[in-house]
């Protein structure tokens, strides 16, 4: 049975595994843990038994928005539903914290992960040109959590 909660300091080597297979420019493990010791209250874990399979990881900004800094699942558990569970435990804390939207950045070549946010309910408001460096441009998603309303 998979589970979502809390990431635990022992989680941090498998959450890196995560991080490792599944972007070009992984996040290096120093700031896996940073966030760890920052946001652990939103650093999510997908697991079975003790397997890490997937993490979501956010932020608070101004107060009142919800930034998705991370989300990974494992390659071989991918289209099993777990990314969206990750996802909307995320949303759900953001949403107790009193966060009025949910912000992210996306590569703009990342077809998979852009589709995977429309399904949950995410809209491109805009594109961040050379956002992860040069041509690498990024799109910006959102999502409200009080309607129409709620960006900035
Ligand atoms: C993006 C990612 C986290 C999605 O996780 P996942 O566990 O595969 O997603 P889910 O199975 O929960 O899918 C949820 C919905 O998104 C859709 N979706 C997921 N992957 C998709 C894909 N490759 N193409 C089209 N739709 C997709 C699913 O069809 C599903 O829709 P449904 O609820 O109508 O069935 C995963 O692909 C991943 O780890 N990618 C690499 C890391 C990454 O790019 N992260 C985003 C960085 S911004």
């Amino acid at each position: 049975m998979v589970i979502i909660t809390n990431v635990t300091e022992a989680d941090l080597p498998k959450v890196y595994e995560v991080e490792v297979e599944s972007f070009e420019d992984p996040y290096p493990y120093s700031l896996l843990k940073a966030y760890y010791y920052l946001s652990r209250e939103l650093f999510l874990v997908a697991k079975e038994g003790e397997r890490v399979l997937g993490y979501s990881l956010g932020i608070i900004q101004f107060g009142y928005r919800g930034h998705v800094v991370s989300i990974a699942v494992k390659t071989e558990f991918r289209e099993r539903g777990i990314g969206k569970l990750l996802l909307m435990e995320l949303e759900r804390k953001f949403r107790e914290y009193k966060c009025t939207y949910s912000y992210l950045e996306v590569n703009y070549k990342n077809i998979a992960a852009i589709q995977f946010y429309n399904k949950l309910g995410y809209k491109v408001v805009k594109l961040q040109k050379n956002y992860y460096g040069k041509g690498k441009h990024a799109f910006i998603m959102v999502k409200s959590f009080i309607g129409d309303k709620g960006f900035e």
